[in-house]
């Protein structure tokens, strides 16, 4: 696709377009309308990259009627005539960039907006979109719900991989990370949570509206938003870190208090191994609809469906090193997200007198050759199988062979250093590797290639 619109423009510029001629470059292209990733060909767009998302929703539980307003900071990569923002299922009903009405077309969830001027290579745009309508209940391609995900009393979201779209207009690849701020309007009664720090609270004619703002660049699949009959409690974390959870008040409160409660010492856990907690806030959303069945690492507030156990919360917890803050470019890498919780979850584990990493390992390694563990590759499970137990235990597998192929003193340090690898700057499996390389001296192709890569119990690594 976007090989063909750049084809196309060649023949454009040689043929004299007059951009060209005044000496601004080449003549403007229409914005690629996927964003490059094989598992997800229509999720994210090119030529242009956002800054900041203002996200303004009206939202009533009841008859699941959402009316919404985003407003989009972003910059052109290349000069632009067209270009394309996700949005799915919902109707829009006006475009403006930089303050002036612009065309639209919205088909097969792309929102394809034509500005009255072309943009300039480089040039910082506004994009304000009027959209709404009735949330309905999108499917991720395993068949468990996400996206904007709606109950009779409220809703809460969980976006990976694909689901932004669903509720808000987005360039929804992991790689293009930006600030958020979240403008939500409820019933009274009701309460409103994003990610990052509350920052308003108002209420007229029986709604309140809410305001949260993330302030920490962070990917769209870990953008959230969460209605519902919600308790708001602050704590602290280490260095005075503001800790918010919101637990419904439909759940065990006590019980989820209590595993919640365990939130700063993991912190402190985590910090000593990986560095700094990467972000200016955190805590929970403790939802009582348990139907997604699946937790999910948002940005500074996890998302639980239901109560969770204290090792889904370290697992949650440790996905803002391994996934939020250093974050994978392709999705086939996901195994760089939830292998790493994974062991992370090991790591907290031994530490309150659980099993060893070595004892986790050797229970799995116990899985009969014929499971699926053994037949989905880590390193590239395909769409359908990015969230198959193979990508969490045979990742952490992983890192457990790596660590006894190393030793526990490099092992450390490859952990420390790839959790403090710059937030901007999206990741693979080659820079882990040659991180893990650089580290030990050792080439590690064979261990990753069998690990990762092929299928097939792989055959008893040496013994420690
Ligand atoms: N990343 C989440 C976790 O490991 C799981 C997300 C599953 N998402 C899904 N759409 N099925 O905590
Ligand atoms: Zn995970």
């Amino acid at each position: 696709m976007a090989t063909l619109v750049g084809a196309s423009v060649l023949v454009l510029a040689s043929g004299a377009a007059p951009a060209a001629a005044e000496g601004v470059g080449p003549a403007p292209v229409d914005g690629a309308t996927g964003g490059g990733d094989p598992y997800f060909p229509a999720a994210g767009n090119g030529g242009y990259d956002v800054a900041h998302y203002d996200l303004d929703l009206s939202y009533t539980p009841q008859t699941r009627a959402l009316t919404a307003h985003a407003t989009i900071e972003a910059r052109a990569l290349q000069g632009l005539r067209s270009f394309s923002l996700d949005l799915r299922d919902l109707d829009v009903s006006a475009v403006r960039v930089d303050g002036a009405a612009a065309g639209f077309t919205h088909r097969g969830g792309e929102l394809v907006v034509t500005p009255v001027a072309p943009l300039r290579k480089r040039a910082r745009f506004v994009v304000d979109v009027d959209y709404g309508g009735t949330t309905g209940q999108p499917a991720d391609p395993t068949g468990a719900l996400y996206g904007w995900i709606s109950f009779p009393d409220g809703a809460f979201t969980g976006n990976e991989p694909d689901g932004a779209s669903t509720w808000y207009p987005v360039n929804d690849i992991p790689s293009d990370k930006a600030g958020y701020t979240f403008t939500v309007d409820v019933p009274d009664g009701t309460v409103a949570v994003g990610n990052g720090k509350l920052t308003d609270q108002k209420s007229a004619g029986g709604r309140t509206t809410y305001r949260w703002q993330a302030d920490d660049p962070q990917a769209s699949y870990l953008a959230m938003a969460a209605t519902g009959n919600y308790v708001l409690t602050t704590d602290r974390g280490p260095h005075g870190l503001p800790i918010i959870n919101a637990v419904d008040a439909d759940v065990d409160r006590a019980a989820a208090q209590a595993v919640l409660a365990k939130q700063p010492a993991m912190i402190a856990f985590y910090e000593d191994r990986f560095g700094r907690y990467p972000f200016g806030s955190f805590g929970a959303v403790v939802d009582d609809n348990d139907e997604p069945g699946y937790a999910l690492e948002n940005q500074t507030r996890p998302i639980y469906a239901g109560v969770p156990d204290e090792s889904t919360v370290a697992h949650e917890l440790a996905h803002q090193w391994f996934g939020d803050k250093v974050t994978p470019r392709l999705w086939k890498d996901i195994w760089l997200n939830e292998g790493f919780a994974t062991y992370a979850e090991w790591l907290w584990g031994e530490s309150t007198g659980g099993p060893s990493p070595q004892q986790q390992f050797d229970q799995a390694y116990a899985t009969p050759a014929g499971d699926e563990l053994w037949s989905v590759l880590p390193g590239d499970p395909g769409p359908a199988d990015m969230f198959a137990t193979a990508v969490y235990q045979r990742g952490a597998m992983t890192l457990q062979v790596l660590r006894t192929t190393i030793g526990d003193d490099a092992f450390a340090k490859v952990l420390r250093q790839w959790a403090g690898r710059d937030r901007d700057r999206p990741v693979g499996t080659d820079d882990f590797r040659a991180l893990a390389e650089q580290v030990s001296g050792k080439d590690l192709d064979a261990l990753f290639r069998t690990w990762l890569y092929t299928p097939g119990k792989p055959a008893a690594p040496a013994p420690a």
